[in-house]
């Protein structure tokens, strides 16, 4: 019943336009029009990813929930683990609309929102009252005008370092000139360095997002920061603004492309991740994960855990619990008695 309701939800989505239909989703949620069997899980799926306890592997990409409007019934979503943001110090608009775009074709997105948000403060309120659950972690950005931008990394942090289970310093949204520039590894230090020392007490992990469009240097230059600077994993990967066979409506809009088009290309640079890290830091996998396959894929090139966001605008979130069960039975299948005995064991196909 749940199911065929999404469907109908779903179809009638794609009758406006993506941002409406993302803004529509958001409010059904809260309305509690959405499946909230609880985390899905068994001893199979359950796992540790930077020191937090995940009841499965599978969770919500940065960007979906920017403001922390929807965590409550995003917990109880069948996630394992959840990231609301971006957010940055201050509130700011974003991009001009139309800013997001749907290419139905390849079941996959363009967007250029450019961090809008409510800011850090109205973030940290509503994550602070969010009840006990899965771990949710605070996707942290810069303000477009900012004179400091790496400042505002910490700005962020500190803002949410009482109620985050974990922070990701994204330097990698193709959506705001010039911060790609903080790979580079000396401006990943000072960025990591400003978060690290402003986590406080509870020293809630950091991890570090990193872009699908790097060369194989910059990948390693933004490892070895990421290990140097005391990060806790790498997210991999952002949005790419590549164009990679991808056609028709909408394929020449600026900004970064998600979905199944980026399958491919992020799961290559997780895979090369492993290799340079070598098990010393947790790997996320995110980028085109739309079946239980993909995000078995991600483990086995490397990942210890898996996002997805784009797979969410065309499946619904009923592909969640989907995913962690299908998960559970490749494992089995596969004679895994745990996710972690899986990652990595299949890496060397991507590299
Ligand atoms: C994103 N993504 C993103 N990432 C991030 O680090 N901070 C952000 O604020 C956003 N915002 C955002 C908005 C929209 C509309 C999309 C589609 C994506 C990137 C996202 O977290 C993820 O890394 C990529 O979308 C790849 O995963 P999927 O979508 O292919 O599963």
């Amino acid at each position: 019943m749940r199911r065929s309701l999404e469907r109908v939800g779903l179809l009638a989505l794609r009758r406006v336009d993506a941002e409406t239909a993302h803004g529509l989703a958001l409010r059904a949620l809260g309305a509690g029009l959405a499946p909230r069997p609880g985390p899905v899980t068994s001893p199979r799926l359950r796992t540790r990813l930077a020191g937090l306890d995940l009841p499965n592997p599978v969770g919500l990409a940065a960007g979906f929930d920017k403001d922390a409007a929807a965590v409550a019934p995003l917990m109880r979503a069948g996630f394992g683990f959840l990231e609301v943001g971006a957010a940055t110090p201050l509130p700011q608009p974003g991009n001009p609309r139309p800013r997001a775009f749907r290419l139905r074709r390849h079941r996959a997105v363009i967007n250029r929102y450019g961090f809008n948000g409510a800011g850090a403060a109205a973030l940290a309120g509503r994550l602070c009252e969010r009840p006990e659950g899965i771990p949710v972690g605070v996707n942290l950005g810069a303000n477009r005008d900012s004179a400091d931008r790496t400042a505002d990394y910490a700005e962020v942090m500190r803002r949410v370092a009482g109620c985050a289970d974990f922070a990701v310093v994204n330097v990698s949204s193709p959506n705001t000139a010039g911060l790609r520039g903080l790979q580079a590894g000396d401006a990943l230090g000072s960025v990591l360095a400003g978060v690290v020392a402003a986590r406080g007490e509870r020293r809630v992990p950091v991890l570090v997002k990193i872009s699908p469009d790097l060369t194989p240097a910059e990948i390693e230059a933004v490892a070895e920061a990421a290990l140097a600077g005391g990060a806790d994993g790498i997210v991999a990967t952002n949005t790419t603004t590549a164009r990679d066979g991808v056609s028709g409506p909408h394929a020449a809009e600026a900004g970064g492309l998600s979905g199944p088009p980026l399958f491919e290309r992020s799961t290559r640079v997780l895979a090369r991740l492993s290799v340079l890290t070598g098990g010393r830091l947790p790997l996320v996998g995110v980028g085109g994960v739309s079946s239980a396959a993909d995000a078995y894929a991600k483990i086995r090139a490397g990942a210890s855990a898996v996002q997805l966001y784009t797979g969410l605008v065309y499946g619904g979130l009923s592909l969640v619990g989907e995913i962690a069960r299908g998960l559970d039975a490749r494992l089995a299948r596969d004679g895994f008695s745990t996710v972690a005995e899986a990652v990595g064991t299949d890496r060397g196909r991507w590299l």
